[in-house]
């Protein structure tokens, strides 16, 4: 007990003054659970500055293509708090996931494209990925847009790589009255998070790898559906259980199948809830 702080506290909590109750009540539980925190760990003045310059290079860090302070999020499993408390499905519902810092305007392409264009088509395993999009009583949703992205085999987004066509391992489809998409690409493989920020300092001194186990991402919409944010992860990968951003879901997890003609099939069907 420390009636100092008691009464700091107080003051600080007496100060707001808005007319808008979310504000307030967001505001009022982050002043506390701070200054809880600083009560619990009573940190050195020297300390406390080195947390604030960490926040304050977190920012310089920043850039219209790198969001360093939404990785931070990802990293210390904020992000997946959010979508959980964000996004409560039923259990028959395709659960939803982190977006990740990645996402970019997905080329509209046909049902049935090859979406990988760039140099990992020599090198990756070509991969067959098709799905039913359905509500949750397995009824088909036609129309809906399914916006997928993924790393190629060395890890990489096209929009990290000067070595892919822009637009590469992205397409946006739009299903049919069957609910059915289905693409061709390669298999994707885990990757480091970016570390050469101030997130990648703080994994390193915790001792903590960055890696995310092989996915592909998921952005699902349809009329009179809530919007869907996931992955599909592959199974089998070493990440699974360590996940640098805390996102896998059992049930987002598929095994490839190789089919009689060498090529792996990999099936994720995605079930909306009603908006
Ligand atoms: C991603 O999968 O794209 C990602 C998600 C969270 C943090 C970093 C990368
Ligand atoms: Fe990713």
């Amino acid at each position: 007990m420390n009636a100092e702080l008691d009464r700091l506290l107080a003051r600080v909590l007496a100060k707001i003054d808005t007319d808008d109750p979310r504000l307030a009540e967001i505001i009022r539980a982050a002043v506390t659970h701070l200054h809880a925190f600083v009560r619990e760990v009573s940190p050195t003045e020297a300390e406390w500055l080195r947390g604030l310059d960490f926040l304050v290079r977190t920012g310089q860090k920043c850039s219209a293509t790198r969001n360093e302070f939404i990785l931070l999020s990802d990293m210390l499993g904020l992000t997946s708090a959010v979508d959980e408390v964000a996004h409560p499905g039923p259990p028959e519902a395709t659960p939803s996931s982190v977006e990740g810092p990645f996402h970019s305007p997905a080329p509209p392409r046909p049902l049935g494209a090859m979406i990988a264009e760039g140099p990992e088509l020599g090198r990756a395993e070509p991969t067959f990925v098709h799905g039913r999009v359905t509500d949750c009583t397995g009824k088909p949703v036609p129309g809906a847009t399914v916006d997928v992205w993924q790393a190629d085999d060395a890890g990489y987004y096209d929009t990290q790589d000067d070595e892919q066509p822009p637009g590469n391992l992205r397409a946006l489809f739009t299903v049919g009255d069957d609910g059915r998409y289905w693409f061709s690409s390669v298999l994707p493989s885990s990757y480091p998070v970016p570390t050469d920020g101030p997130v990648g300092e703080l994994l390193t001194a915790l001792g903590r790898h960055p890696m995310r186990p092989a996915h592909i991402h998921y952005h699902v919409e349809a009329t009179g559906f809530r919007p869907l944010t996931t992955h599909v992860f592959v199974a089998g990968d070493e990440y699974l259980g360590s996940d640098a951003a805390f996102a896998v879901k059992d049930a987002l997890v598929v095994e490839p199948r190789r089919t009689r003609d060498g090529v792996l099939d990999f099936e994720f069907d995605i079930r909306l809830v009603p908006a």
